[in-house]
C-alpha cells in the first residue's frame, strides 16, 4: 500500500479560458497559434500518423505554448498502416519544431475500466516541449 496525496485546491478561474471538448482532435481544433497548452496522455500511439500530430500541435500552439505528453509510443494502434517512431526518432522529429524542455522514459501502470488488473507500460515517453520561433530557436 502506498500513500498518495491529492491537492485540495480551489482553482481561481478568473481570466482562465478552460474548455472541454469531445470529438476528433484534428477537427475540433483548427485555429493556428490558438492554444496555450496541449496535454496528450496515452494518445500518440493511437493516432495513425505521429508526424502529422507533431506538425499539427506545432501549428495549434501559441509561440509561448507548451505540449505535455505522457504515454507509450507503440501499443494501441498496431495497424500496419500506422506510422510509429522510437523515442529517439520522435525526439529528433520534435527538435525540428520544438525546444525540448523535459523528457524521460518511465514505467506506468494503466488500469482498464472493466478490470481490476492493470497493464504495465515499460517505455512511456514523457516530454514537455515549446515551439521553436524567432525568439527561442
Ligand atoms: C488510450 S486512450 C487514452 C485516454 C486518456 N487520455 C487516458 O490517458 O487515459 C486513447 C483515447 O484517444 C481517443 N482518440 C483517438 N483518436 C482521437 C482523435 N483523433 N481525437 C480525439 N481523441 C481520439 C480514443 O477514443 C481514446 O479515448
Amino acid at each position: 500500500m502506498k500513500e498518495i496525496k491529492i491537492p485540495d485546491v480551489k482553482i481561481d478561474m478568473n481570466g482562465i479560458n478552460l474548455q472541454f471538448e469531445h470529438g476528433n482532435f484534428f477537427r475540433k481544433f483548427k485555429v493556428p497559434s490558438s492554444l496555450d497548452c496541449i496535454c496528450t496522455s496515452f494518445f500518440v500511439d493511437v493516432v495513425p500518423d505521429i508526424v502529422h500530430l507533431v506538425k499539427y500541435c506545432k501549428m495549434l500552439l501559441k509561440p509561448s505554448g507548451i505540449w505535455i505528453n505522457n504515454g507509450p509510443l507503440y501499443y494501441h494502434n498496431t495497424s500496419k498502416n500506422a506510422l510509429h517512431l522510437t523515442d529517439d526518432q520522435l525526439l529528433l522529429l520534435l527538435e525540428e519544431d520544438f525546444t525540448i524542455l523535459e523528457h524521460s522514459l518511465n514505467s506506468y501502470k494503466y488500469t482498464k475500466i472493466d478490470s481490476v488488473n492493470s497493464v504495465e507500460f515499460n517505455r512511456c515517453l514523457w516530454f514537455v516541449v515549446t515551439p521553436k520561433n524567432i525568439n527561442n530557436v
